[in-house]
């Protein structure tokens, strides 16, 4: 095994074995976000490729994103996902009794070549390894013009409930031995539009349009610690070290709750598409 492979396989180990524990972690934490417009970003997906009929879903998850998807009659809708205790919510959603869902990997595609127009990926393309090889079985299973349109997490947005339990978080790591941190996840690359240009442009995609949106995630504290101790680096934490993390942020929030009970917490995002050029095959 190549130094590369070996080190996805050490990422995927992990995050096959946080959504065994926590299956539905994403859709929890980012199904009632909203953008300035009113809509989640699970729904700002799916208006991306309202015009495709055969629609694959890389990294669905718990399959929020394909039963929107599944609301549009006529189409053939896909999953792929490594793991399966999410893919076993996704196969619980009556919308979904006729899609695909697939257990594998992104780098391994069990499709034939052109069987979708488009492909979406929500919050899941920023964390897999060997994005080269993602990317050309992206382009191997999509036909000619076909869409991939994606959704990338960046971040806090400054002064937010957000960006001070990533301080906080930073903190209680950094006093951690490295066995008990989360490997790094994915390709840098993929965080900034011109890396994932340089990806996408090699298999053979037309230049990435990107666009930066804030999804709000405000609420009570209870209900924006749910949000946020979703994320990866909580995994590895002993039950004491996120009691305490839990405790440090709620002290934070009181100072910063409305008085209407509200927490302000903004994460931004990426949309990020690009086609597959039509004068390849
Ligand atoms: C943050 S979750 C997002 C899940 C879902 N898309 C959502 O937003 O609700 C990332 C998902 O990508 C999946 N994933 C990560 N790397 C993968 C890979 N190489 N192949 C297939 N699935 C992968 C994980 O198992 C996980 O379910």
């Amino acid at each position: 095994m190549t130094a590369t492979a070996s080190s996805t396989a050490s990422q995927e180990a992990f995050l096959l074995a946080f959504h065994a524990g926590r299956p539905a972690v994403t859709a929890e934490a980012f199904g009632g976000g909203r953008a300035p417009d009113g809509r989640s970003s699970y729904e700002i997906l799916c208006d991306q490729v309202a015009g495709s009929r055969r629609v694959l879903d890389l990294g669905c998850g718990d399959g929020l994103l394909l039963e929107l998807l599944a609301r549009t009659d006529g189409r053939e809708l896909a999953g792929l996902d490594l793991s399966p205790d999410s893919l076993a919510l996704a196969r619980r959603r009556p919308a979904l009794s006729g899609a695909r869902l697939a257990e594998g990997r992104a780098q391994e595609l069990p499709f034939a070549d052109g069987s979708f127009d488009a492909c979406v990926s929500h919050m899941a393309l920023m964390l897999m390894g060997e994005i080269d090889r993602v990317a050309a079985e992206v382009a191997r299973v999509l036909s000619p013009g076909g869409m991939l349109a994606c959704v990338l997490g960046h971040g806090a947005l400054g002064g937010e409930a957000y960006e001070r339990f990533i301080g906080l978080l930073r903190s209680t790591i950094g006093e951690l031995p490295a066995s008990r941190r989360v490997p790094s996840l994915g390709d840098r690359r993929t965080r900034r539009r011109e890396g994932l240009d340089e990806i996408l442009g090699a298999v053979g995609f037309t230049a990435v349009e990107w666009e930066s949106v804030p999804i709000d995630l405000s609420g009570p504290a209870e209900q924006v610690w749910a949000s946020v101790s979703g994320l990866y680096d909580l995994g590895p934490l002993d039950q004491d070290t996120v009691e305490r993390l839990r405790a440090a942020f709620f002290a934070e929030m009181r100072e910063m709750t409305a008085p209407d009970g509200q927490v302000p917490c903004v994460f931004r995002i990426h949309v990020a598409t690009a086609r597959l050029r039509e004068d390849l095959s």
